[in-house]
């Protein structure tokens, strides 16, 4: 049995055929529509969430699956006390491959040691993120055509953003990849992935606070938000909150084939007029946050074989 919980878990050849699958979803969906009749996704969501839930819900829905679960801890039986491990231990018998957001780092990690069925990391405190790393790899390779040889901005919430860290560790496996890491003093990137992933890896990189002036050599910019929940005190988040703000003028710099990313939600940090830009992609991301998602439930449940 595979869980996946952090994007580690899958080797580059496994990763590379979830997303070709991912991308032969996206041309004919149809053809995948009744592959998983029978099964059943529980999403266990222990913290907010618009896309990623309703995502893999819509996901599972169009595999011709079925889905149960929770979108917040107090409406579950962890807010009598109930631990993971026995929540878990009840939904495999209830359903087929779970998803679980939680806001403590590790808990999907615990979930997996006592689960009888897949279990997928839809985000963990401030940790990893996979599968929306499976997304943005989805819209990469299918917008730019590759995955080496290019310049990525990271921009925002370095330091909490689990978005950030989960496709720093995935990004670093392919070829001449450099970052440019943007964000203030405070929120920069942890030290372990600075240690043991850039350094270790000798990956190009620089840390710095301007965007403005990176922005001709990036070929991504990836955008966060500043992550209010998991912050200490209100008042670093308000001084913080909109350090960066993307705009059409600050556009005006990037390559013309550059691409804006966004894990989304949005609060300030790109403003709505960059929506109309071509280059402004976050919302097709989205979209395609539901084919990777259909292809890894494929390929969890070993149904990637068996398709058509
Ligand atoms: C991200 C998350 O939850 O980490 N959102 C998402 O899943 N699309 C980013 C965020 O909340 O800012």
């Amino acid at each position: 049995m595979r869980h996946l919980i952090s994007p580690l878990d899958l080797s580059i050849e496994e990763l590379e055929h979830i997303l070709c699958l991912g991308q032969e979803i996206m041309e004919s969906p149809e053809k995948f529509s009744h592959i998983c009749e029978g099964k059943k996704l529980a999403t266990l969501f222990y913290e907010p969430s618009t896309r990623t839930r309703l995502s893999f819900e819509a996901a599972m829905l169009n595999l011709g699956g079925k889905v149960l679960g929770f979108s917040s801890a107090d409406s579950s039986s962890a807010a009598k006390g109930e631990s993971v491990a026995d929540t878990i231990r009840v939904i495999s018998s209830y359903a087929d491959i779970c998803a679980m957001r939680h806001p403590k780092e590790g808990a999907p990690t615990v979930a997996a040691m006592y689960s009888e069925i897949p279990v997928i990391n839809a985000g963990d405190g401030g940790h990893n993120h996979p599968t929306q790393t499976l997304t943005d790899l989805l819209t990469i390779k299918t917008l730019m055509g590759r995955l080496d040889n290019m310049t990525i901005g990271m921009c925002g919430d370095l330091k909490f953003g689990r978005t950030v860290h989960s496709l720093i560790n995935a990004m670093v496996r392919y070829p001449n990849i450099r970052f440019v890491l943007i964000s203030p003093q405070e929120l920069k990137i942890p030290d372990y992935l600075r240690r043991e992933v850039l350094d270790q890896k000798n990956i190009e990189y620089i840390e710095t606070d301007q965007l403005e002036q990176n922005m001709p050599k990036l070929d991504i910019l990836y955008m966060t938000r500043v992550q209010r929940e998991r912050f200490f005190n209100e008042e670093d988040y308000i001084r913080l909150k909109d350090s960066f703000i993307l705009d059409t003028n600050k556009m005006k710099y990037a390559k013309k084939d550059m691409f804006v990313l966004h894990p989304l939600p949005r609060v300030n940090e790109i403003a709505t007029e960059v929506d109309n830009d071509p280059r402004a992609v976050y919302f097709k991301q989205a979209k395609y946050g539901v084919y990777v998602r259909m292809a890894l439930i494929m390929s969890l449940l070993g149904l990637d074989k068996a398709k058509q």
